[in-house]
C-alpha cells in the first residue's frame, strides 16, 4: 500500500471510506468531526448520544454515507482522554484503522488526517511519522510457502492536512514513518524465514543485495577470512553445520563523516540455534528460527540508517552461524582462543550466542567505535525476569545506557537496566580458561553479560537480551501482529539519531 499526502478538506475526499477521530469526554466534536456530521445530518452526534460509541481508545464505528459525501463509508476513531493521548496512540490508532479497513472487501483506497495532533499539542511532524508507521505495520504479511496466498486488499492511503502551512511537515514526518516501517518490515520478514531458506550465506546475500540498494558499503567475511583472524570461538560454533558461517559488515560514512568514530552495532545471527551436543528439547526447537533476531534488527535499522541518510557515521555487525550437532560439532569441556587471545571453557554448547559475539566484539575494535551496543536473542531467562514487555539492557558507560533508554521511551521500543555486579563474574570462572561459557542457574541473565563484558575492548558498550521480545505468539497491539515483531530496528535509527 502506498501513502500520499494532500492538502484539503477530508470531506471532499472521494476514497472508499475516510477516518475521522473523537476524544473520549469531549462534550464538542473537532472542527472536521463537526464538519463531517453535518453533512451526514447530525449522524456522528447522535451515534455519540446514543452511547454506542465513546470515543474510548481503541474503539470505532462505521457509518455510511449515503451519498451525503463523496466517500460511502465514514470511520469514526476513538483516541481516548485528550490529555493521555500521546505519539503511541497516534501510532496505535492508525494502525487499527489500517487493520480493520484492510479487512473489508470493498476498501481499497481511505483517507485520514493526523488523528487528534492538533487538539491533544503534539508534534505534527512526529505525529506523522507515528501514523504511517502505524498503518504500514499493521498491515505487515509474513512470508507465505502457500499456493493460494492471503492478498492485503489496500492499495493507498491518502492522508489529509487541511493546513497548508503544516503541510510540509507532514509530508516530512510520513516520509520517514514509512522509511522506518519497511525496514521494520525487513527485520520480520528476516526473522519469519525458516531456517531451511535463510543460513547463514542466504542472509549475507540478502543483507549485500540490501546494501547495494541503499548505498552501505557491505563487506562478508567466509570461514577462511576469519581462521585467518583468529575467530575460533565463533568458528567453533559453526564446526557442526554444513552451512558456512558469515560475518556481515555494513558502514553508513555520510560525506565528511569518513574520520568520526562510529556507532558500532552488532547482531547475533544465528540462523537457527539446535544447541548443538548440548541439543535442546524437541518441542519448541522450531522457535529458534527467530535466534537471528538480532542481526536482523540490525540489517533492518542499517537500512533505515541509510535511507534516511542519518548524518552521523553507523556500522553495523552481524555473526550469522548455524548451531548444529554432528561428528564434528564442538563440544562441552572444549576451551578456545579467540581473536585476542582471550580464552573461554565450553561448559554448554547451547549458550552459542555469546560465543560469537565474542569475536564481534574483538573484531569491532579496529573501527574505534564511539560506542558498541550489541543486540542478542542470548538468554531464556531474560523472559522470566522481564516477560514479553521491556527487552534486558546492560551498559558499561552510564551515557550510553541513558541515550538507549531515551530511545527507548521515544521509539516505544522498550528497555530495562539490568545489573552487571563484579560478583556475578563468579560464577563464570573457569579453573582451565578465563571464562567459561555458562555459570549455572541463577543470575544467567547477569552473568551472560558479564561473559560479553570480557570481550569488550575498552570502549563504550551495551549489550540488549531480546530473546523475548523478537517474535509472539499473540499480537502485541494491531502495530505488532503475532509472529516476528521486528524489535530493535525503531530503538536503534532513533538511538543512531540522537548520539
Ligand atoms: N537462543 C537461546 C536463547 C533463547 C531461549 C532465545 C528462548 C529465545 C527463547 C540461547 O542460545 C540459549 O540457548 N541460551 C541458553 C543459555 C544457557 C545454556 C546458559 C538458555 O537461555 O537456556
Ligand atoms: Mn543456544
Ligand atoms: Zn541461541
Amino acid at each position: 500500500m502506498e501513502i500520499q499526502v494532500v492538502q484539503g478538506n477530508i470531506a471532499e475526499i472521494e476514497s472508499d471510506c475516510i477516518v475521522i477521530n473523537h476524544f473520549e469526554g469531549m462534550t464538542t466534536l473537532s472542527a472536521i468531526t463537526a464538519s463531517v456530521d453535518e453533512a451526514l445530518g447530525g449522524a456522528i452526534s447522535r451515534l455519540i448520544a446514543s452511547g454506542d460509541f465513546m470515543g474510548k481508545a481503541e474503539s470505532s464505528a462505521l457509518l455510511y454515507t449515503d451519498g451525503k459525501l463523496p466517500a460511502p463509508r465514514v470511520l469514526i476513531v476513538g483516541l481516548g482522554k485528550a490529555q493521555e493521548y500521546t505519539l503511541h496512540k497516534v501510532r496505535r490508532a492508525s494502525a487499527l484503522v489500517a487493520k480493520k479497513l484492510a479487512k473489508m472487501d470493498g476498501v481499497k483506497t481511505y483517507a485520514t488526517i493526523v488523528q487528534g495532533a492538533g487538539i491533544a499539542g503534539l508534534d505534527v511532524r512526529q505525529a506523522s511519522q507515528a501514523t504511517a508507521e502505524g498503518t504500514l505495520l499493521a498491515i505487515y504479511q509474513p512470508p507465505q510457502y502457500k499456493r493460494v496466498q492471503k492478498q492485503i486488499g489496500l492499495e493507498r492511503c491518502t492522508v489529509v492536512e487541511a493546513n497548508p502551512q503544516t503541510l510540509t511537515d507532514v509530508a516530512a514526518g510520513i516520509e520517514q514513518g514509512e522509511k522506518i516501517a519497511r525496514e521494520v518490515h525487513t527485520t520480520r520478514t528476516l526473522v519469519s524465514e525458516p531456517p531451511n531458506v535463510l543460513y547463514p550465506v542466504a542472509l549475507a546475500t540478502r543483507a549485500r543485495q540490501m546494501a547495494e540498494e541503499v548505498g552501505l558499503k557491505s563487506t562478508v567475511l567466509g570461514e577462511a577470512a576469519m581462521r585467518e583472524l583468529g575467530m575460533n570461538i565463533l568458528l567453533a560454533v559453526s564446526q557442526g553445520s554444513a552451512n558456512e558461517a558469515q560475518f556481515i559488515i555494513l558502514e553508513h560514512t555520510p560525506p565528511g563523516h569518513e574520520e568520526e568514530q562510529p556507532l558500532v552495532l552488532a547482531g547475533k545471527g544465528i540462523t537457527f540455534d539446535t544447541g548443538g551436543i548440548s541439543l535442546k528439547p524437541g518441542a519448541e526447537m522450531w522457535r529458534m528460527k527467530n535466534d537471528m533476531g538480532g542481526a536482523a534488527a540490525v540489517i533492518g535499522a542499517m537500512e533505515a540508517i541509510a535511507r534516511l541518510n542519518l548524518p552521523r557515521r553507523v556500522i553495523g555487525v552481524a555473526a550469522c552461524v548455524e548451531n548444529m550437532p554432528d561428528g564434528l560439532a564442538f563440544r562441552p569441556a572444549d576451551i578456545l582462543t579467540g581473536m585476542t587471545g582471550k580464552t573461554t571453557e565450553i561448559i554448554s554448547t547451547d549458550a552459542e550466542g555469546r560465543l560469537v559475539l565474542a569475536d564481534s566484539l574483538a573484531y569491532v575494535a579496529r573501527f574505534n567505535p564511539s560506542a558498541v551496543v550489541d543486540l542478542a536473542t542470548l538468554t531464556g531467562a531474560v523472559g522470566v525476569a522481564l516477560g514479553k514487555v521491556r527487552a534486558g539492557l546492560f551498559a558499561n558507560n552510564p551515557a550510553l545506557q541513558e541515550a538507549l533508554m531515551g530511545a527507548s521511551e521515544r521509539s516505544g521500543e522498550k528497555l530495562w537496566p539490568l545489573p552487571m555486579d563484579d560478583e556475578y563474574m563468579e560464577s563464570i570462572k573457569s579453573d582451565m580458561a578465563e571464562v567459561k561459557n555458562s555459570g549455572g542457574s541463577g543470575g544467567g541473565v547477569s552473568s551472560s553479560a558479564k561473559f560479553l563484558e570480557h570481550f569488550t575492548e575498552g570502549y563504550a558498550w551495551a549489550h540488549l537480551d531480546i530473546a523475548n521480545m523478537v517474535w509472539s505468539d499473540v499480537e502485541k497491539g494491531a502495530e505488532t501482529p503475532k509472529g516476528a515483531t521486528g524489535f530493535g530496528v525503531r530503538l536503534l535509527v532513533e538511538l543512531a539519531s540522537a548520539i
